[in-house]
């Protein structure tokens, strides 16, 4: 039988960046993210003996159209874990929409790989436990084990070698804290170098890593106690401060990884200027040029106000804290 998932993405506050397993894709220090509502991926799997797209190969459409060989390629060494945890040997059709741009910087392998983690674990006739499915997902991409759960997630490196205990568990739930995650949208297109080989060149020469990975369980601590006592100048500090550092790491990988643009820094110049102004928000930049920001409910409109203004911003998105990875529907 069919199944659709429709996860939303998320967006991290304190980053993952590096892996200590490649081939499980473990990582090597734990993050904290914010679930968000109504922007991720739509997906709908379904096993059959008529589904192949030809002899051994599963079909892969992605916005209606047959997805390129890397995405398909991708897709299929997942949907190969399923049928092995499943036992079947069926091929699969995969039907997935995104709606946040592609690669471009927006986590959409967070929810892309959380859709298709649930939609085929069901279709294939497993029920998987979130904590299961978090494993799986994270098989796919690390980020799309956090939306496995809504609203405020922390993922664990984990310490075990067959990863089973690097998975995500739900800080707070969507309701718990009436906040906004702004997307300032600095270029349009993709991102110049994935967040894969990116982390890996990364941690192969830059000589920072180590500093990296040492003090991310420090904004870890730091990011949950926010948290709990719902401090967003606390919350917000330390998720500049992951992203600026995870940014530095990468800057000093050889050759350099700068994601970047003038706009990207006109971005943060505006968020700063607003703090100045006494408004509570702040930035964080993923593996791509646009800026996220954090905020009050309350300040949104102030904010949205400031960054659509921001020279090199070509469109500002407002989104809310969403709930975990859920099924759509079952034919
Ligand atoms: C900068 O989850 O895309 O968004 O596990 O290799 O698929 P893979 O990496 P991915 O990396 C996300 C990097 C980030 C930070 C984060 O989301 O924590």
């Amino acid at each position: 039988m069919p199944s659709s998932a429709a996860p939303g993405t998320n967006i991290a506050l304190v980053k993952y960046w590096g892996k200590r397993d490649p081939v499980l894709n473990l990582p090597a220090a734990g993050s904290l993210s914010l679930t968000l509502a109504d922007f991720g991926c739509e997906t709908t799997v379904r096993f059959a003996p008529d589904a192949a797209a030809a002899e051994g190969c599963d079909r892969v459409l992605f916005g209606g159209e047959p997805a390129d060989s890397h995405f398909a390629g991708r897709v299929q060494r997942f949907l190969d874990r399923v049928r092995d945890r499943a036992g079947i040997n069926l091929p699969a059709e995969v039907v997935t929409r995104n709606t946040v741009p592609t690669a471009a910087g927006l986590a959409s392998s967070a929810a892309g790989f959380a859709a298709l983690a649930l939609a085929a674990s069901r279709a294939a006739g497993l029920r998987l436990l979130p904590t299961e499915l978090s494993a799986l997902a994270r098989q796919g991409s690390g980020s799309a084990a956090r939306s496995i759960f809504g609203g405020f997630v922390e993922m664990s490196a984990g310490t075990r070698a067959d990863g089973s205990d690097a998975v995500a568990r739900q800080l707070a739930d969507e309701s718990a804290w009436d906040v906004r995650l702004g997307v300032a949208i600095t270029a349009a297109g993709e991102k110049a170098i994935g967040s894969t080989a990116a982390m890996d060149a990364t941690a192969r020469t830059s000589p920072y890593y180590p500093a990296w990975l040492a003090s991310v369980p420090g904004d870890l601590d730091e990011a949950r106690a926010a948290i709990r006592d719902r401090d967003l100048v606390r919350l917000g500090t330390v998720a500049e401060r992951s992203a600026t550092r995870m940014h530095a790491c990468a800057l000093a990988a050889d050759p350099h990884i700068l994601y970047w643009n003038p706009a990207t820094l006109a971005a943060i110049a505006t968020v700063k200027e607003l703090r100045r102004g006494g408004t509570a928000v702040y930035f964080t930049v993923d593996a791509g040029p646009h800026v996220k920001v954090l905020c009050a409910a309350a300040d949104v409109l102030r904010v949205e106000a400031a960054l659509a203004a921001t020279p090199g911003v070509v469109r500002f998105l407002v989104l809310a804290p969403g709930p975990g990875a859920h099924l759509k529907n079952e034919v």
